[in-house]
């Protein structure tokens, strides 16, 4: 059965997503550890509930590897064979990168490579389009680049705010990210 290590920075929605797939049978999959950046992070509380090991690590915003090698070994320490960021805001160095290449996927609130960094889904919204949606990809040295594994294309409504807009998009999140971690676990990703 894959392990996989969550990484999250914030309230972790995506993480219960991925907790619930796994504990409905949808996704056959293992959480070995969920590590936060954050430690007031509720993704750290979910992982508790579930009795997923939950770790608060810090993050130095340094050029410097050294910040990963913590992360390294906590993930290599519970067998983690895929990592999966899930609202963690941070880019990733080449140390980690490194550590689990090709194993590192990241979901993102657009269609990428449209509207990468913070706030995608407002900057969809102030831009005007008309469809927008979410992407699963693998992650490399840059911000929300590196190759697509899924996408779902999400409408925006004439009535919609930036926040009900959010709200749908994170809904197709929690579907992707289970799938995308479920074609990895089934070999289907070259
Ligand atoms: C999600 O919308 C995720 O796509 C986004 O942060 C949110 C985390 O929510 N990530 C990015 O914007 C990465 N560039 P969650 O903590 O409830 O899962």
């Amino acid at each position: 059965m894959l392990i996989i290590g969550v990484l999250a920075s914030g309230k972790g929605s995506n993480l219960q997503a991925i907790i619930d797939n796994i504990a409905s049978g949808k996704l056959n999959a293992r959480i070995g550890c969920v590590i936060s950046d954050n430690t007031d992070a509720f993704a750290l509380e979910r992982a508790k509930k579930a009795q997923i090991p939950a770790y608060h690590i810090p993050y130095k915003n340094t050029l410097m590897p050294e910040c990963e090698i913590e992360y390294i070994e906590c993930l290599k320490k519970h067998n983690v064979e895929l990592v999966c960021l899930a609202g963690f805001m941070r880019i990733i160095k080449p140390t980690l990168l490194n550590a689990f290449k090709n194993r590192i996927i990241n979901i993102h609130p657009a269609l990428l490579p449209a509207f990468p960094g913070l706030h995608a889904q407002k900057q969809a919204y102030d831009y005007g389009v008309k469809v927008t949606g979410a992407t699963v990809h693998f992650v490399d040295e840059g911000m929300d680049t590196g190759r697509i594994i899924l996408q779902r294309t999400v409408e925006v409504k004439k009535d919609d705010t930036e926040e009900t807009l959010s709200e749908r998009i994170l809904g197709v999140e929690h579907q992707i990210y289970s799938e995308a971690i479920k074609l990895f676990a089934d070999k289907q990703i070259k």
